[in-house]
């Protein structure tokens, strides 16, 4: 009988700790983002640049993200965990992955 009353609120205070945690990861995100001159190549916004190629919105997985990140030998310079945590790189992802994506050039009236 207790269990409910214990369960109901620690279930709550989870799913509000990390909505929180993920919002704050974006936010960090971005500050790492800019902090580690990603922009300088990707555009702020990860749009693209004349250096680099676009990674927002639906930036490729955590996971393949971070083995290129760490190891790419070409022009983009690699990261070590050294320069760049990896809760900076998980928080970079997290930003990439709230950028909207455009409007349709189909629901622009001034293109149609
Ligand atoms: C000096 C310019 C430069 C900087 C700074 C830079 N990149 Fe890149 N990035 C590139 C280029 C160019 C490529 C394309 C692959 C290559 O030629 O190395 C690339 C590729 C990538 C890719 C793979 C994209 C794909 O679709 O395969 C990811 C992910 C990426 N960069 C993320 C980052 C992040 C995150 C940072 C900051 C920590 C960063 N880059 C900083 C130039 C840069």
């Amino acid at each position: 009988m207790t269990s409910i009353r214990f369960i109901a609120p620690m279930a709550l205070a989870i799913i509000l700790a990390s909505n929180g945690a993920f919002a704050a990861s974006a936010e960090e995100g971005k500050t790492a983002y800019v902090k580690n001159g990603c922009w300088g190549c990707h555009g702020f916004v990860g749009q693209g640049g004349s250096a680099g190629p676009k990674l927002a919105p639906d930036p490729k997985p955590l996971d393949f993200m971070a083995a290129f990140i760490r190891h790419t030998n070409g022009t983009m310079p690699p990261y070590s965990e050294k320069i760049l945590s990896v809760e900076d790189l998980a928080s970079i992802h997290a930003y990439l992955r709230s950028i909207p994506k455009s409007a349709d050039a189909k629901s622009i009236p001034l293109l149609n």
